[in-house]
């Protein structure tokens, strides 16, 4: 089949390599000149294990070419996708879906009699309809249908998820539609991938419903966590004990600095937005999304009671940056709004990330970065561990301890048993659990102590 993916970026770029790699014929389409003439000469735009080796071996195999030029890419398709971006537009939190409408005006004068036109960007509910009418208002005489497929895949295992997925949901009601998904799927089948058919409305809202309930998830451990904390529990024994109940589930149980990234946080405010237009307020969305706002700056407030409540003249160094390990992306990753908080209360901060320092560099201000963690650890008053890298796992922690000015470990991701962090006589503070206390902590502070030092250790 052939394919044309409008908009090649984390999920256009994945979609389109991974199809090709089916053995489709891809064109990936993008209106950043600048990104298509990288990926012409073999150079990937974003971080994605995995990616550059796929994305060589099918153009070398001449089944996926990029271009800037949508009338020509969709001449040919006979799957036309749209995976353009859509993002919180400025003012009320709505998706801003005019990249979507954008592109569908842009594909309209080359599509053919019977293309199939395939909505994979996250849409609120009703935005088929509407791409259905921009086609049809230009094109009369084609007999174009749209569908709803919703992307899963996760920004950092994509390839995989795209490969593997839990499921695969389309959204039509033409069985000519329905027949041409099913063919450009059909490699997936192997792996045993149930599809599942479903309105084209239905599909649009599965995305959304799924990324609120995840988020609820994460936004609920947090909270258990935060209880534990001042109950003497431990909330990853928590976590586990209620998710080896298979109703639960052991996944998107793990206690953080609050969820971020390119989707969860968009998506949420996107579908609370259709909640309200449609007379039905969706409350415990509308929760989740407040209660993990303000999670963010509260850990900022976590470092600072290590200090007394004020970090003024601090050296405070984070480790990771972007919203999650393994890719580069740094949309509303927790640690834009850590920064700002740590910053507001006097720290000076400094940060190492294997990857994403180009683009953090894009979005953090005044902030001093480093090469890797030992350097950036070197005379810190405190280490705060935002994104759980591999890395990060294991540290050496004598090293680190003998280079930072003060011994405090914040670990916003619960990566290291207390004990272990306890033998190098850090002073560690974690999410949910006991905290330990170096022991001869007092003999080496060197910065500003007041009697609430201690208030956070237990
Ligand atoms: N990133 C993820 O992990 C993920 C996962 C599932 C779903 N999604 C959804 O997929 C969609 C795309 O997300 P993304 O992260 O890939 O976005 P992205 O910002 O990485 O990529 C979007 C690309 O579309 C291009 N573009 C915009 N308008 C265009 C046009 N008219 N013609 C051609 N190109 C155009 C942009 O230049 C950009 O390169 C969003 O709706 C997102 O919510 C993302």
């Amino acid at each position: 089949m052939r394919i044309a993916m409008i908009g090649s970026g984390y999920v256009g770029l994945v979609s389109g390599s991974c199809f090709a790699d089916f053995g489709h014929h891809v064109v990936c389409v993008d209106a950043d000149p600048q990104k298509i003439a990288d990926l012409e000469r073999g150079k990937v735009p974003i971080f994605e294990p995995g990616l550059p080796e796929l994305l060589e071996a099918n153009v070398r195999a001449g089944r996926l070419t990029f271009s800037t030029n949508t009338r020509e890419a969709v001449r040919g398709a006979d799957v036309v996708f749209i995976a353009v971006g859509t993002p919180s537009r400025r003012g009320d939190g709505h998706a801003d879906l005019s990249y979507v409408y954008a592109a569908a005006r842009e594909i309209a004068p080359g599509l053919r009699e019977q293309t199939v036109v395939v909505t994979k960007s996250t849409v609120p509910v009703g935005t088929g309809d509407e791409v259905e009418r921009i086609i049809s208002e230009r094109r009369p005489d084609a007999r174009v249908s749209v569908v709803s497929n919703p992307e899963f895949l996760r920004e950092g295992a994509a390839i995989r998820d795209f490969k593997h997925p839990d499921r695969i949901v389309i959204g039509t009601s033409e069985p000519r539609a329905r027949e041409i998904m099913n063919e450009l799927y059909r490699p997936l089948y192997l792996n045993a991938a149930p599809i599942l058919f479903t309105g084209r409305r239905t599909a649009e809202l599965i995305k959304y419903a799924a990324n609120s309930f995840l988020a609820t998830k994460i936004t609920f451990i947090n909270e258990i966590a935060d209880l534990c904390e001042q109950v003497g529990a431990d909330v990853q024994e928590v976590a586990h004990g209620i998710g080896l109940d298979n109703r639960i589930g052991t996944k998107f149980l793990h206690a953080g600095p609050g969820f971020g990234g390119s989707c969860f946080p968009k998506d949420l405010n996107a579908l609370i937005k259709t909640g309200q237009d449609h007379g039905t307020p969706l409350r415990l969305v509308e929760t989740v999304a407040s209660t993990n706002d303000t999670r963010k700056r509260a850990m900022a407030r976590k470092v600072a009671a290590l200090f007394g409540g004020n970090l003024r003249g601090l050296e405070i160094a984070l480790l990771g940056l972007t919203f999650k390990p393994n890719t580069d992306d740094m949309r509303d990753a927790p640690s834009i709004a850590l920064t700002v908080a740590l910053q507001d209360l006097g720290a000076n901060v400094r940060a190492y990330d294997p990857v994403g320092i180009p683009q953090a560099k894009k979005v953090l201000d005044d902030v001093h970065y480093y090469d890797d963690a030992y350097a950036c650890a070197a005379g810190a008053d405190a280490l705060v561990i935002v994104t759980e890298w591999e890395q990060f796992r294991a540290l050496d922690l004598e090293r680190l301890r003998n280079v930072v000015r003060q011994p405090f470990l914040i670990d916003l991701r619960n990566i290291y048993p207390v004990e272990e962090v306890e033998r190098f006589n850090f002073a560690y503070v974690s999410i949910g659990r006991r905290s330990a206390l170096g022991s001869d902590l007092d003999t080496w502070t060197a910065g500003p102590k007041t009697e609430n030092h201690h208030v956070a250790m237990r």
